[in-house]
């Protein structure tokens, strides 16, 4: 049976020069990168080099660059980083988006719990943030917006320089959580105009538990994590030089993919697959496709089939994809991104997210292409709520 990977955007494989890149930090090379000696200093400069290469990747300064454990890492120093440092006697206030993933949006409300005033501006029927939204809602108490790059369900992008703009015009701090953008799209911290960008590792071919924040120069954060004084006293901890290693390494090659080419190799495979399904399929409707995306990315309903049962369904045939609905206590919600953009909750519960990988292949989307609509057929003909078309006369 195949076993076709389209839900990348959960988490991807560790390439194999990856593997290679990190594999000698765990033995010949495993020393502590703090220690004075051969092997800490041997550690330490392929961390500096690790970060080199995700500065790169992202037009910052090595400097910037403070190595995290992941994506949720990174958004929670950010956030509380940032408000912890401020001082203010009035109360402060942040603004936010409804489609934010969950390491944003409960951060933001554990903000609200400890007393920050928080807004959460709602996007359009394409999943975009209205920047005319974030202007109206910032406060003379506003410090911080935070935006993401790309969602993580639709793939849509946000218009961050636009927010960019708004940010530095207010004189308010802008972090953008970039984990479902980085590596497949071209990224510049200062043509974005932000001052806080996450990322992380297992979204572009590194292991998981491993990621950044870039935090601009003169950013005054306070560390989530207190103890020693590593990553210049912003991230308390022995670095993870193995996994570091191989986030640098998953930039570089990202770096290298992005200048060949690849975001539009990507998004041609991404396409035809998304229209072979929309033209096979009836009643299909692709999620935020009107509006700019990351490449890999598709979101697409499936009237009257329940997104689970599709899953289960493709899975049993050797077809990794998700829907982006949550199950929580055997009860499956609709997901908070297609409901912020109007979605009934029928269309969205019947909702599946394909997304590639640098490792997908033409056969991976030919497999697609072919089993998604018998599938969808099939479930279709057992489901009460599906009336077919009449046949044309
Ligand atoms: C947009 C976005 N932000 C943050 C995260 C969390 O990243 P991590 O899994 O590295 O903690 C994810 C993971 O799905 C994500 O898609």
């Amino acid at each position: 049976m195949p076993a076709v990977y389209l839900d990348n955007n959960a988490t991807t494989p560790v390439l194999p020069e990856i593997v290679e890149a990190m594999q000698p930090f765990f033995s010949a090379q495993f020393g502590n990168a703090s220690s004075i000696h051969r092997r800490g200093q041997q550690a330490r400069a392929a961390v500096e080099r690790a970060r080199e290469q995700v500065a790169l990747l992202v037009g910052a300064r090595p400097a910037e660059i403070v190595f995290t454990s992941g994506g949720t890492e990174g958004d929670n120093l950010a956030l509380f980083g940032l408000l912890a440092q401020l001082k203010s006697a009035e109360t402060d206030h942040i603004i936010t988006s409804t489609i934010e993933h969950h390491a944003v949006l409960n951060a933001a409300e554990r903000l609200r719990e400890l007393g920050v005033e928080v807004t959460f501006v709602g996007v359009d029927s394409e999943c975009r943030v209205d920047p005319g939204d974030v202007r109206r809602a910032l406060r003379p108490n506003t410090r911080l917006i935070s935006v993401m790059a790309a969602n993580n369900e639709t793939g849509v992008l946000q218009p961050l320089r636009e927010i960019g703009r708004i940010a530095a015009e207010a004189d308010v701090w802008f972090h953008t959580d970039a984990v479902q953008a980085a590596g497949k799209m071209r990224l510049n911290v200062d043509e974005i105009g932000c001052d806080l960008l996450t990322i992380s590792g297992h979204k572009m071919h590194a292991p998981q538990g491993i990621g950044a924040l870039y935090v601009r120069r003169n950013t005054l954060l306070s560390p989530l994590l207190w103890g020693g004084r590593h990553e210049r006293g912003r991230r308390a901890g022995t670095e993870n030089v193995p996994a570091i290693v191989a986030l640098g390494k998953a930039a570089a090659v990202a770096s290298e993919w992005l200048e060949a080419g690849g975001p539009e190799q990507m998004s041609a495979a991404r396409d035809r697959l998304e229209n072979a399904l929309v033209s096979e399929i009836e009643a299909a409707q692709v999620n935020g496709g009107g509006a700019p995306r990351v490449p890999n990315t598709t979101n697409i309903s499936f009237a009257a089939v329940e997104g689970e049962a599709l899953v289960i369904a493709l899975d049993l045939k050797g077809l990794a994809v998700s829907t982006g609905a949550a199950c929580s206590s055997g009860a499956i919600e609709p997901s908070h991104v297609l409901t912020a953009m109007g979605l009934a909750a029928g269309r969205a519960r019947g909702s599946l997210r394909f997304s590639l990988g640098k490792q997908t292949t033409a056969p991976d989307i030919d497999y697609a292409i072919l089993l998604v609509p018998e599938t969808v057929a099939r479930l279709r003909e057992l489901s009460p709520m599906w009336k077919p078309r009449p046949a044309a006369v």
